[in-house]
């Protein structure tokens, strides 16, 4: 496994546990070192049980009467020394691909860089398999590139889709897997070792996709392309119900009824965030406009707007309730990351909304039961409490941004006697606003009444 970020050290703790013996390895010292200890460099719930797991077997303890799901006891090791791939049949990229500073495009120099030093350590036969999210097109012309230095070794992509908070089951699980392998005479057999790797899931029904290079690529950027559009559709909606006075959550649950159109993704609210979706609708913009093809992807702007109008608009809202000035007024943020069950706050929409209002003079207080450590590293000037409690202690204003469950648990009686002004924002729509007005509170949400 080269590059052990979010992907690349849950992709390696779970192919182990599937049984195959694998060895992870990034630049960062740091992160080695943690993963060797079982204490990965960011939460993913699951995750540091299982390295724990697997690495006991690897010392010994155990390593007969543990198989793993496929029955062989798989193994882990992790290292910064690159050469140690050598011996691996499969050799997984899954380094990130950020967004270039100043431009949509996606910066491709950890991906270019991987697969440059990778391909001194490869034998003739191995399979180099691409994982991170890539502009159509990058697959190919790394296949030609390995072809000059490497013409025995073959390159596949297969994309990733697991969900950050849910990262070991959606791989142990995955309900797809997609093999990008040209289709010629080596096709069949560099299918056959992939089957191999996942063998488990594969017996366990995830259904498996041969494709063409540009196809597997698209997949990716496609499904996370419509995710976006399905979660900037339902906060259109919810513009339409603050006009019209209707229930975005009422709206989503009628219409997600319909089987074809499904409730999941229709969550109005704050919008989508994270180290994905933000970053690959516009580095597939980008893509589109290199291959004279942008007019196709012009509705992927008026996705990203939508999403971005609502951060803007939760901060209006606020400022409303706060009786037109955030001066001199405690606002409690609830919420740091990006989503729940995770630590990530790379474009998280609560630390944006925060980040704004204390701008706007107020005195912000940002809780997360997770985050914080890493919302601190990224927005050094906001004040960050780790008790909830604390938090809430005299706010003006409390704005729930990140559904958490000790956050969507709150109760609204005791967390009445701890604010000063019983005013509660609700940016996820998960709360009973009944239940909170019941009890004193000026309740609002985004496209409800
Ligand atoms: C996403 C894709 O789901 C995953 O398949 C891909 O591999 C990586 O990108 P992730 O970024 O982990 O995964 O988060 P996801 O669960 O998709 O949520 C993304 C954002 O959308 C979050 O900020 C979430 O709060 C928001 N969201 C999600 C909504 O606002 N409403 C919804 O209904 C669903």
């Amino acid at each position: 496994m080269i590059g052990c970020g979010y992907l690349g050290a849950v992709h390696a703790a779970c192919m182990a546990a599937l049984g195959h013996d694998v060895v992870g390895v990034d630049v960062d010292a740091g992160k080695i070192a943690a993963l060797q200890s079982a204490a990965a460099p960011f939460y993913e719930p699951g995750l540091n049980e299982l390295l724990a797991d697997i690495q006991a077997r690897g010392s010994g303890e155990g390593a007969g009467d543990r198989a793993g799901e496929g029955g062989h006891a798989g193994s882990l090791r992790f290292t910064t020394d690159l050469a140690q791939i050598a011996g691996a049949r499969a050799h997984f990229v899954c380094v990130g691909t950020p967004q270039r500073r100043g431009e949509n495009a996606a910066d491709l120099r950890f991906v270019d860089a991987a697969f440059a030093s990778a391909a001194e350590h490869l034998a003739p036969g191995d399979l180099i398999i691409g994982k991170s999210t890539v502009p159509v097109g990058t697959a190919r012309r790394l296949a030609e590139q390995l072809h000059r230095t490497n013409p025995d070794a073959r390159l596949v992509w297969n994309p990733e889709f697991l969900r950050e908070g849910h990262a070991v089951t959606d791989t142990l699980h995955p309900d797809r897997l997609v093999y990008g392998i040209p289709d010629d005479e080596q096709r069949d057999a560099t299918a056959a070792v992939l089957d191999d790797v996942y063998a488990t899931p594969l017996a366990g029904g995830s259904a498996r996709l041969i494709t063409d290079y540009p196809t597997a690529e698209l997949v990716k950027t496609a499904a996370n392309s419509f995710l976006a559009t399905k979660i900037s559709f339902i906060n259109a909606m919810a513009e339409l119900c603050e006009a019209s006075g209707a229930d975005v959550t009422e709206l989503a649950d009628a219409i997600g009824l319909d089987d074809r159109i499904g409730r999941k993704f229709l969550n109005a609210g704050l919008g989508f965030g994270g180290g994905c979706l933000p970053k690959d609708i516009r580095a597939f913009m980008a893509r589109a406009g290199e291959l004279g093809a942008d007019q196709a992807l012009t509705f992927l702007r008026e996705v990203d707007s939508i999403n971005m109008r609502r951060r803007i608009r939760m901060v209006e809202l606020a400022r409303e309730v706060c009786d037109g000035s955030f001066l001199n007024k405690k606002i409690a943020v609830l919420g740091a990351a990006f989503k729940p069950e995770s630590d990530d706050v790379r474009d998280s929409p609560a630390l944006n909304v925060a980040a704004q209002i204390q701008l706007q003079g107020g005195n912000v207080v940002v809780t997360d039961p997770k985050a914080l450590a890493n919302a601190e590293h990224r927005f050094p000037d906001l004040q960050f409490e780790e008790d909830l409690t604390a938090a809430l202690t005299g706010a003006d204003a409390v704005l729930l941004l990140t559904e958490w469950p000790q956050f969507t648990g709150l109760d609204p009686e005791a967390t009445g006697a701890l604010v000063r002004t019983r005013r509660i924002l609700d940016g996820r729509n998960v709360l009973t606003p009944a239940t909170w007005r019941a009890a004193g509170w000026t309740y609002r949400a985004l496209g409800r009444p």
